[in-house]
Order: C-alpha cells, then structure tokens, then sequence
C-alpha cells in the first residue's frame, strides 16, 4: 500500500510511526515531514498548503491513501482537489473544515443542531463588541474566529481583560485575518476532554479520548500554547459519557454539516468541556487529528487505524481498531522564548537508548549539516507508555531529561489530573 501524510510535525511524525507499526511493508510518503518522518517514511519536499505540487506528487507516486495532517491545507481545499481526480483521502473538503476554520461558522452550526456549547455572539464591528464586552458577566472568553494555532482563544477574568482582548483583535489586528471577526462566549466551568471520532460523515468510531494541557507552565498557569502534553486515556472518558457525546454532538453535527451541503468525513475532533452535572459542552471543533494528543492516543491502537481510516475515507463502514491496556503520557519539549517568540537554531541531542516505553516524536526540528536543531516552537514529544498513568508520567518525563537542548521549555505534570484521581 502507498500512504502519504501530509504535514511536518509531530502529529505526521505519529501518524507515519503508526502506520509503519502496522504495516512494515507499506510505501509511506510525508510530506513535507521532518527528520523523524524522514526515519520511517520518504519525506516530499512540498510544502503542506502547496496543493498543486500535492496534487502531483500523490499522481506521480500513486498514491492510495492521503491522510491529510494539519488544518490549513484543509481549509484550503486539498481534500476536494484529491478527491476531484478520484484519489482516497482522509480529511474533510474545504466546506466541512470550516467547523474548525471559522469558530463563527461552527457556532452556527451547533446552534442550528441543538448541540450544546457556550452562548456566544459574533463580531466585525469594534464598537458593538466592545459594548457586547461591556454588558457580559465575568469571566468571559475572546476568540479569533479564524485559524490562530490553538493561540487565538482568551480566557479574561474581568470585562477590563475581555475589551483590551477585542481592541487586540478587532482594533490593533493582532492576529491578522484570522481576527477580523471575533466571538465572544460565556466562560464554561468543568474538565476538559479531547474526543477523537474518526468518521465516514454518518457513522463515527471514537479513539481513546485525551487531555490536552494548554498553558504553558505547571499548575495549568501561563499563557494558551498549542498543547504543551497530552495523556490518554481519560478515566473521565466513561462509556456513557462518550455514548452520550456521540448521539448529543458528534452525530447531530455530522447530519448538520450534511444538511449544510458540508458533509464531513476523516476525524473530527470535539473540544469538550464536561460540566459539573456531567453534561459536555463543545470548546472547538477541529477537522483533524489534535496535536499532540495524536501523538499519545496513536501509540494506545494495537491494530486496525489503516483499515478504520481508508474506511472513512472512502465512505465504507467503519472497522473497529484494537486498543491495548495501559495509558500514554506526551511530554512537549519547546524553544525557549515559546509561544510568543521561539528561538530557533539550538543543536539538538537525543540518547541513542531512551527509557524503555518512550519514543520521540519530531515537530519543529530541521537537519542543517547532519546536526539535529530547533526548528520551530514546539520541538519534539516525549511519549512514554505504560500499565498505569503513573509509570507512563515517570517514563515520558525520564525521556523528556535525557533529550538536551539550550532553552528546552517543558512541563513536567503532564497527566496530574489523572495521576491524582487513580
Ligand atoms: P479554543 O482555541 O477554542 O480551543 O480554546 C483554547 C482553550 O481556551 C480551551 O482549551 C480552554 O482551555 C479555553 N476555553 C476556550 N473557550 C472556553 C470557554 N467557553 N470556557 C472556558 N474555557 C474556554
Ligand atoms: N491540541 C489541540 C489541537 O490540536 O488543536
């Protein structure tokens, strides 16, 4: 079989590992990778939202499954183009990935399919979100509508915090384009949760759920990053609670976006807040697989993701995958100077004998004259697997100490909400 994953970081690293696991003999493509892609897959050197050269190179390499990584060529449309010249392809088409692309438009969505998530309104306009600010309760929450690397969303304590954050996006365009329109929501109480429904756009299989740690610094403190850990599995995460995520969001939002002349297929991603009555509420949806929690629920599948995706991709049954025991722990090592500013350029030494149950994960690394170096901002991700969270923890962070780079940013409670609760 030959597979071609799109992206460079360490979701496309996690991606390619599992599939070469599974499968050792498939012909696996990423593009444009990165130096652990290049370990187990050829890396393509096209960038991810160039879709012509994509388009050409899953042609001249006949390809038979692209599994499509990152957001932006998807809410550029690649899935459409591929599968336009008759190409199987994991991903949503450009229409769909607008529940991720435009939080305003997937608020619509929601809202007209009755799924629960917080009240919010939407805005253009400085003057009239400023007075929306000004007659909301505290806490409140400010997001970019558009595409922000998980960066775009602002919990404010006070109405103060909420206008200076409005004034950033609508006012100083602080995040670009992506902040031309702004919603502002209700501040949900609860436990966050990251459900992963790999789907074929009527029927879904949920992959061991997640939580991601989005502050930077321990304790939950600091500014949102784009994940800075994962665990999986979440004990919260019961059966009942992710049947009932199943018929009250993910299967209503699919008949939706299908009304909508949007159906979606490949993994949708809900963002959950679990309230205290135990009731979930939808934070986001992304159209892809969640980074880096990717990169702690693949390595839980024993067997069974590239039937279950070539199956959604093209629109057949869904297969179960088998899940083994055991939990997983990632652990994000960034650039010092991440989120804000990453310093790049510091050489990069990995041990040759990691800790038993770890592996390494690339995201922002680059080989300049056979030396590994920081690349971008979050660097690599420490997995490490395991009986129980605990020794899962203990394993991810023995890997993340023996990795050394100058400014090597990293957490080291990665999972303390599960480890405290078993
Ligand atoms: P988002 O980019 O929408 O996923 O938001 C990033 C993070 O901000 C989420 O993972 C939450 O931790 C927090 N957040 C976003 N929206 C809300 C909300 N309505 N209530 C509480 N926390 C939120
Ligand atoms: N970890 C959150 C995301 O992938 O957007």
């Amino acid at each position: 079989m030959r597979l071609l994953v799109v992206g460079g970081g360490g979701r496309e690293h996690a991606l390619c590992w599992a599939l070469r696991r599974e499968d050792p003999h498939a012909d696996i493509y990423a593009a444009p990778g990165n130096p652990g892609t290049g370990t187990l897959a050829t890396n393509l050197d096209i960038p991810a939202d160039d879709l012509d050269r994509m388009t050409d190179a899953v042609d001249a390499y006949g390809i038979d499954l692209t599994i499509i990584g990152p957001e932006a060529p998807l809410a550029a449309g690649l899935a459409d183009r591929l599968r336009g010249e008759g190409r199987v392809v994991f991903g949503p088409g450009a229409a769909a990935a607008q529940i991720e692309a435009s939080k305003a438009f997937a608020k619509g969505v929601m809202e007209r399919a009755g799924v629960a998530t917080a009240a919010s309104a939407s805005f253009t306009d400085l003057a009239k979100a400023l007075a929306y600010v000004d007659a909301h309760a505290e806490p409140l929450v400010v997001k970019a509508s558009g595409l922000a690397a998980g960066k775009g969303a602002m919990v404010c304590t006070t109405r103060r915090d909420g206008a200076q954050a409005v004034r950033a996006m609508l006012g100083e365009r602080r995040f670009g384009s992506a902040g031309q329109v702004v919603v502002i929501e209700d501040f949900l109480e609860g436990e966050e949760l990251s459900v992963f429904a790999v789907t074929n756009g009527r029927e879904v299989r949920i992959l061991p759920s997640a939580q991601d740690h989005k502050r930077l610094l321990e304790g939950d403190r600091g500014p949102n990053t784009g994940g800075m850990g994962a665990y999986a599995p979440v004990s919260i995460a019961t059966h009942d609670l992710l049947q009932m995520v199943e018929r009250n969001v993910l299967l209503p939002t699919l008949a939706q976006l299908e009304d909508e002349g949007a159906p979606f297929s490949g993994l949708l991603y809900a963002g959950l807040m679990i309230g205290p009555d135990g009731a979930p509420s939808v934070i986001e949806f992304n159209c892809r697989f969640g980074d880096p929690e990717t990169q702690a629920v693949l390595p839980l599948i024993e067997s069974g993701l590239i039937d279950l995706l070539d199956a959604a991709a093209r629109g057949s049954a869904l297969p179960a995958v088998r899940v083994r025991r055991g939990a997983a722990v990632t652990t994000v090592l960034a650039a010092a100077g991440y989120p804000d500013a990453p310093e790049r350029g510091a050489a990069i030494s990995i041990p040759e004998d990691l800790p038993t149950g770890v592996t390494v994960f690339h995201a922002g690394t680059a080989l300049t004259d056979g030396t590994l170096r920081v690349s971008g901002g979050r660097v690599l991700t420490v997995t490490g697997v395991a009986e129980t969270i605990s020794e899962a923890q203990a394993a991810s962070r023995a890997g993340a100490e023996s990795i050394e780079f100058a400014g090597k940013t990293w957490r080291r409670d990665i999972g303390w909400r599960e480890a405290a609760r078993t």
